[in-house]
């Protein structure tokens, strides 16, 4: 059984945790959810490769084998740092899902939704780079998404308000991917899905974080799948957030 150690600003990556749990049902879960410093969106590097530190040290301390860095915002400010400063230890970052996107697209055209941090981060930027000779990029920041997951308001009209003022723009661009580069978005996916229609497809890229750890932990030799399985949830703030979309996840 390997312990599997999570972070991210909030309840967000409970996104990535549903993925995990599908395809290595049978290890030690350890979430942190930083929700005492949420959000990370707009907050400098610096600042989140501190909290990264410290939420690292607590994750190991409680016996972490592996870490996956469960926030796209907290990969692209300090998971080069983390790999630096904790050799021995094996960091999975989040992927902004532009290839699959710009493989699939039709129009030509996708969209990608983040936040700020994430959008002006380098590994953004060179994936951005890779793709952006053969399709038209359009990126909006998820304005007020982080806020509205935290608070549990997943549908009704203000988060339909909400998610249509950023979604719209890429939808106007004619987008027809859109790539969910914030790990709290895909809490809004049956909204944004409804709202951009049966010819948009909506990309989490949650499952391929899954699979790549399963990797990892296959190449460091890490055992996995004896049981018994568990999980434990820790907040740096309130943990009303993350015990409302958890309960949720676990009654889909
Ligand atoms: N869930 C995060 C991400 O994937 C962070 C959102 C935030 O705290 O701004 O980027």
């Amino acid at each position: 059984m390997a312990t599997i150690g999570i972070f991210d600003s909030g309840c967000g990556g409970l996104s990535v945790y549903r993925e995990l749990v599908k395809v290595l049902p049978q290890e030690r879960y350890l979430f942190f959810a930083d929700n005492a410093h949420c959000p990370y969106g707009e907050k400098t590097a610096l600042y989140i490769q501190r909290r990264a530190r410290y939420i690292t040290e607590w994750l190991l301390d409680k016996g972490a084998d592996i870490i996956v860095v469960a926030c796209n915002t907290a990969t692209a400010a300090a998971i080069a740092t983390l790999r630096a400063e904790y050799p021995d230890v094996p960091f999975i970052g989040m992927e902004p899902a532009v290839k699959p996107a710009a493989l699939g697209t039709k129009t030509g055209v996708i969209g990608v939704l983040a936040t700020a941090g994430t959008l002006k981060g380098s590994k953004y930027l060179n994936t951005r780079g890779r793709f952006q000779d053969d399709v038209t990029i359009v990126e909006h920041v998820g304005q007020g998404f982080v806020e509205l997951v935290e608070n549990g308001i997943l549908d009704g009209p203000e988060a339909q308000e909400t998610v249509s003022a950023s979604l719209q723009p890429l939808l106007d661009a004619g987008a027809d991917r859109i790539v969910l580069g914030c790990t709290h978005y895909p809490f809004l996916q049956p909204l944004i899905e409804r709202l951009c229609g049966p010819d948009v497809q909506v990309i989490d890229p949650a499952p391929a974080v899954a699979r790549q750890t399963v990797r990892i932990l296959g190449e460091r030799g890490i055992p996995v799948g004896a049981g018994p399985f568990s999980v434990s949830l820790h907040a740096s703030g309130d943990p009303a957030a993350l015990q409302r979309i958890f309960k949720r996840i676990n009654q889909q």
